[in-house]
């Protein structure tokens, strides 16, 4: 048996158009959405995630700033242009880029973003939000997750769910937006024993782990579903999962590819986060 893949590029394209639709629909109401991007130092990796963020947001006619400070800015500078942001009628949605240089506070500087335009769903007040049912934004990751599941119309209420990882980013929210969806939850973390145990009973399994290839087909139920969270570079410069993609492939009813899978969907969840702070 060989998986059905779940196609992270198509299902954004799909919400991409939608997005679009409401950015112009807003724009013509005179309340054009915006988003603004802070980022501090030059982190390779970050760069080109802020670049890619920039970009999507034009793809679909949304304004948006990118704000670049060097490595050696103060948190202090950062926190006044982010209070700036939060009184600008322009800006409906702020996101600072992580990892903030080791001087940073970052949970600090996450808590100085107002909680109506935390679109990365970081804040407290959001966090808190999802934890207990009410509204508020949503982390993009985890959230894209849930939209390419019900894009697929895969069944989530009553089913076995297991996250691997527990940030803040990824594995903790969703394991709450898998447990809203009346799913029954496991979180495994790396002091779990005995991990084939608990992977070998997900209906879902999500992996969120950041260590390359981790989960084998050995581990994977027959029939399930697999959604790898994982980027990872290889020495030979390839990109891979957390997940063994070609073993894991071989034993689950559903699996999503790296790249090509929950990758696209981070930004596209938080294009839609922008377009609903801007009343979308
Ligand atoms: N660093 C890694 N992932 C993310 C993300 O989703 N948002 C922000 N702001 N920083 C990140």
């Amino acid at each position: 048996m060989s998986a059905s893949v779940i196609d992270g590029v198509a299902v954004s394209k799909v919400v991409r158009e939608k997005l679009a639709g409401q950015v112009a629909a807003l724009t013509a109401q005179g309340r054009p959405p915006g988003l603004a991007v802070v980022i501090v130092g030059d982190n390779p990796a970050s760069k080109v995630y802020v670049r890619n963020k920039v970009k999507a947001c034009g793809e679909i006619g949304m304004h948006s700033v990118l704000i670049e400070y060097p490595a050696d800015a103060s948190q202090a500078e950062v926190l006044a242009r982010v209070a700036a942001l939060n009184a600008d009628p322009a800006i409906h949605g702020i996101l600072v880029q992580l990892p903030l240089p080791a001087h940073f506070d970052a949970q600090h500087v996450l808590e100085s973003i107002a909680p109506e335009k935390d679109v990365d769903g970081f804040h407290v007040a959001n966090a808190g939000a999802l934890a207990t049912g009410l509204p508020g934004f949503w982390p993009c990751t985890p959230h894209g997750v849930m939209v390419m599941l019900d894009h697929y119309q895969l069944p989530i209420a009553g089913r076995e769910a297991v996250v691997i990882g527990r940030s803040n980013i990824v594995g903790k929210p969703q394991a709450l937006m898998l447990l809203a969806r009346d799913a029954t939850v496991t979180i495994c973390t790396s002091k779990t024993r005995d991990l084939a145990s608990h992977t070998r009973r997900a209906d879902i399994l999500v992996v969120a782990t950041g260590r390359p290839k981790m989960v084998g087909g050995d581990m994977v139920k027959p029939g399930a579903v697999v959604i790898d969270v994982g980027i990872n570079r290889l020495p030979d410069g390839k990109l891979c999962g957390d997940v063994d993609y070609d073993s894991a492939k071989q034993v689950a009813g559903w699996i999503t590819p790296v790249p090509g899978g929950v990758g696209p969907m981070t930004i596209t969840m938080l294009l839609a986060n922008t377009v609903k702070a801007a009343g979308g």
